[in-house]
């Protein structure tokens, strides 16, 4: 989701909207001549620039300014998926210029939930990917304390009670009794440790794989991050 502004902007807070660098790494990598502006090595990163105009390469390669940051993030048992709590939050993991920019998580995983949470500051496109009704896959692995069925597998996939609520038709996928990969379009509070409960079960472990269609990236340690790939933007908007 590029987009064009007419307006002037300081060089490094547009180098860090292409979503490849952090502020210090765009200081450094002006200092090191490795920006150009116009053709030009640009050592200053506070010089104003005109993202309409102006020509910026940076390492050799032209960059686009973008209005939107979008950031994978491998959230570790015991953070928080939100903004402010009491306890460490997924935007506490991020450096200190990136909590200033309005990123919010898209979803919440509970507090001893593993895996992928797509950190943006755009709220069309995360409240789009929320909403049940555009059906956004999510993919989970899960461990149970006790052997599943295939009758089990059954009446997951068919939908269960959770509690004044029947769960819609979803996926699972056994591998073992006590483990395997389920995948929801919906996302209910608690759900699916919900829905193992209403097969008199309970999870042991569970870590979110993939959102809307983009697989966590398996060499992101837990509590580290990493902006989205071009490609995986691509992804997104078009689910978008
Ligand atoms: N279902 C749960 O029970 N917990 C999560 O964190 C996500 C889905």
């Amino acid at each position: 989701m590029s987009e064009k502004q007419s307006e002037k902007m300081r060089l490094d807070k547009f180098l860090v909207s292409t979503g490849t660098v952090t502020r210090s790494e765009a200081i450094k990598l002006c200092r090191a001549g490795k920006v150009t502006v116009n053709g030009r090595a640009e050592k200053d990163s506070s010089v104003k620039i005109d993202p309409a105009k102006d020509e910026v390469f940076l390492l050799g390669k032209k960059t686009e300014y973008r209005k939107y940051t979008y950031i994978m993030m491998n959230k570790p048992e015991g953070v928080v998926s939100a903004t402010e709590d009491g306890d460490v939050t997924v935007i506490d993991l991020l450096p200190q210029e990136l909590r200033r920019i309005g990123l919010f998580p898209c979803g919440r995983l509970d507090k001893n939930t593993h895996g992928f949470v797509l950190l943006t500051n755009n709220g069309e496109l995360a409240h789009f990917l929320l909403s049940p009704k555009h059906h956004v896959r999510k993919e989970y692995y899960f461990e149970t304390k006790f052997p599943l069925s295939e009758e089990d597998r059954i009446t997951l996939e068919n939908g269960v009670d959770i509690g004044g609520y029947t769960t819609a038709p979803c996926n699972v996928i056994l591998d073992g009794e006590k483990k395997g990969i389920i995948t929801l379009t919906e996302g209910k509070y608690h759900q699916i440790k919900l829905m193992m409960t209403a097969v008199h079960n309970q999870i042991t472990f569970l870590k979110r794989i993939s959102f809307a269609e983009i697989a966590l990236d398996t060499t992101l340690a837990e509590g580290s991050w990493r902006y989205l790939s071009d490609d995986e933007i691509k992804i997104i908007e078009h689910v978008f």
